[in-house]
Parts: C-alpha cells; structure tokens; sequence
C-alpha cells in the first residue's frame, strides 16, 4: 500500500509519498519561513496564494523522488506507481487548507485512486509510524510504537495528551485551555527580539542561558492533563520588562532593543525549562496512571532537545521521537496515517463532497 500524503495546513506546502505506514519514499516540503518573518508570524492571505504557487512543483519532485525511474513520464503516469491519496482537510488556516484539499480532489478524480481526508494533529502522531527510509539525511527511530500508545502532542496550534487504545480508537486526556505550547514559543520569541519561527531560536538561545536565573510559575488547573501556557507567557513579559528598566507600561515591541544577549538567553532559558517542565510532568503521570506500551511526542515541539532529554531521563521506557523534518508539517506524517484508514477498509471519501474543516478536533 503506497500513499501519498498532502499536507497544506498552514505555512508548509508538503508532499510525502510512504509505503505500508512505515517506510518513507520521499517527503518534499517547501516551507514559507522566509516569506512570514518579515511580520514576525504566518499572514494567512499570503501562506494561501504560496501554496498556489509551489503546489505543482512539491507534487512533481515528491514523485520522482519516490519512483526515479519513471521521472520522464507525465505526472499522471507517475501517479499511476500510488495506491491512495490522502490530505489534511483539517484543522488549519481556511485558505491554506483548500489549496491541499482541492489538489488531493482532483488527482483523486483524475486518477480514480480512493481520497482519505485526515486530521492534521492525528496526522503529527503518525509521524512516529515511519521507522525506515532509502532517502539519506533522515534519523528514523527504527520501530513502530505498540499499542496502547501515549501520544504527546506538542505543536504552534495544539497541545494534548491523547491515549490511543488501537488505530482511530483514542481518548483525550487532556489539552491545553489558552495558547499551546509552540505558540508560547513563538510569542516569547517575538518579546525578546529572537527571530521567528520562536522555537528553533529559543531552543538556540536557552543554551548560552542560565535556566534558574528567572523563577517562572507553572499553571495549575482543575483537570490534571490540561494545560495552559496564557499565565507563564505574561509572567516571561512582566520579567522582560523589569529587565529591560521598565515597569508593565513598557510595550512589547520596545523590550528588545533594551535587553542585552546574556538577558535575552536567561529568558530564553527559563522559560524553556518551565515550559519543558510542564508538559513532561504530565507526561510522566499519564504513563504511570494508564501504563501505555509505548509513548510518542509529536508536532513541532517535538523537534525540541530538552524535550527530548527530559523525557528520556523521567520516564522508564525509551520515548520514541522522530526525525525534526518529520516532527514539524510535512506529507509523509499525512501519507502514514492515510496508510493505516487504507489498509483498514475506512470508506474513502468521496472527491467530489471532501470539504475543509478549519476547527476539526480529534
Ligand atoms: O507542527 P508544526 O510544524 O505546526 C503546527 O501544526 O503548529 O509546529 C510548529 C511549532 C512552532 O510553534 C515552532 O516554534 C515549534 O513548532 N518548534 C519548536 C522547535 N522547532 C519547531 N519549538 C521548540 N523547540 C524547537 N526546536
Ligand atoms: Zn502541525
């Protein structure tokens, strides 16, 4: 079973091609970075009208790259080497979502191939699936996770704990009340003058920073699982203001160019350690409430190394945890996920009806 996997959401035009859920045949992404930097976050009209452009091009270079030797044949022939098609339908930015879903549709129609329409934030955890390549540049854990699974997702738009009893078979334990977890990232970032996308340069940041120079509160909340990062966000702004010599009148976008390097990296620090913290701590007590056979960390976040650290020194069993270029968007994330709905008879979707659904939950 070869599926290829569409990925639109927000500000990646992506095409991953995976075999059986497990073995990546390509994952071509063209991220938008550069283009949403000059405004410090993601402009929605814009990331629409640059999927237009790059969708063709992510299409074709995705499929050679999976199947090189039929690169001199037209697109269609080249499709011909897939079995299914799937593609984030949701959730997502609006314009961003009908510029992957309208493609899926009409290389379903085209092909007659069955179209699967997936769920973006059950897509990152499926990332975790993929255990092999040919390609090179890729650190692939090796093995699948077992089930029941305990899925960590951390990303820009979401941050939950998910308990999954089989395939398509989960219970939310918890998720986030305010701003989730990337996105705290993102905002901190933007506060003390660090380039976007936030997490990379906090990451970058907090490594040259002194992690208990600034005491940060941890968010308390009725439910155990649920998170909320609104509170630790304004506690970082009020601490960026004292440091730069003002008081909670000193706006936001002044703080930077009034705070030193060393300032910048204890900020960026501390608030990466409590962050971490926060989300590792329910973790662990997830594990150790539902006794899960394996434990994944997936979406962007998952990329980040003191993430990964902690985990590895808090929990019993090893996490498992993917390539970075499989932790952020991507197509083979969607490709795997759209494997497993194939390869258990779910009904395709019909190419003519798949509508987006910018606020789909899991
Ligand atoms: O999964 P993703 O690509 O998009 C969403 O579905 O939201 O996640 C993007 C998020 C951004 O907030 C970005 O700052 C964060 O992932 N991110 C990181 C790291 N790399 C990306 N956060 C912390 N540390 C990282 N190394
Ligand atoms: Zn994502």
């Amino acid at each position: 079973m070869i599926v290829l996997g569409i990925e639109t959401s927000c500000d990646e035009t992506a095409v991953g091609i995976v075999e059986n859920g497990a073995m990546l045949l390509s994952n071509t992404v063209v991220s938008q970075i550069d283009i949403h930097k000059a405004y410090g976050g993601v402009v929605p009209e814009v990331a629409a009208r640059s999927h237009i452009e790059a969708m063709t091009a992510v299409l074709e270079e995705s499929l050679n790259t999976a199947f090189p030797d039929s690169s001199n044949q037209s697109t269609i022939d080249k499709l011909a080497n897939i079995d299914a098609i799937a593609v984030t339908y949701g959730a997502g930015l609006s314009g961003s979502l009908l510029i992957g879903t309208l493609t899926a549709r009409a290389l379903a129609l085209i092909t007659g191939k069955p179209l699967y329409g997936v769920n973006h934030v059950e897509g990152h955890v499926y990332a975790n699936f993929i255990n092999s390549t040919k390609l090179s540049g890729y650190n692939l854990p090796g093995q699948s996770p077992t089930f029941p699974l305990l899925a960590l997702i951390v990303s820009g738009g979401h941050t939950q704990l998910v308990l999954f009893k089989d395939h398509f078979d989960y219970e939310l334990l918890g998720k986030t009340q305010d701003d989730a977890i990337g996105e705290a990232f993102d905002k901190v970032a933007k506060m003390t003058g660090l380039p976007y996308p936030g997490g990379p340069s906090i990451a970058k940041s907090a490594l040259s920073g002194d992690p208990d120079s600034i005491q940060l509160p941890k968010s308390k909340l009725n439910r155990p699982y649920d998170f909320s990062f609104s509170g630790l966000k304004t506690a970082v702004l009020r601490a960026s203001q004292s440091l730069a010599g003002g008081d909670y009148r000193l706006s936001s976008i002044e703080i930077p160019e009034k705070l030193n390097e060393h300032q910048k990296c204890n900020i960026a620090a501390s608030f990466q350690k409590v962050a971490i913290e926060t989300v590792v701590d329910k973790t662990v007590m997830a594990f150790y409430e539902h006794s899960p056979a394996s434990v994944v960390i997936a979406g962007g976040v998952a990329a980040n190394e003191e993430l990964r650290k902690q985990l590895d020194l808090r929990l019993p069993v090893k996490p498992i945890y993917t390539d970075t270029k499989l932790c952020t968007d991507n197509g083979a994330m969607i490709a795997a996920l759209g494997c497993f709905k194939a390869n258990l008879n779910t009904t395709p979707d019909d190419p003519y009806l798949l509508e987006i659904n910018p606020n789909l939950k899991m």
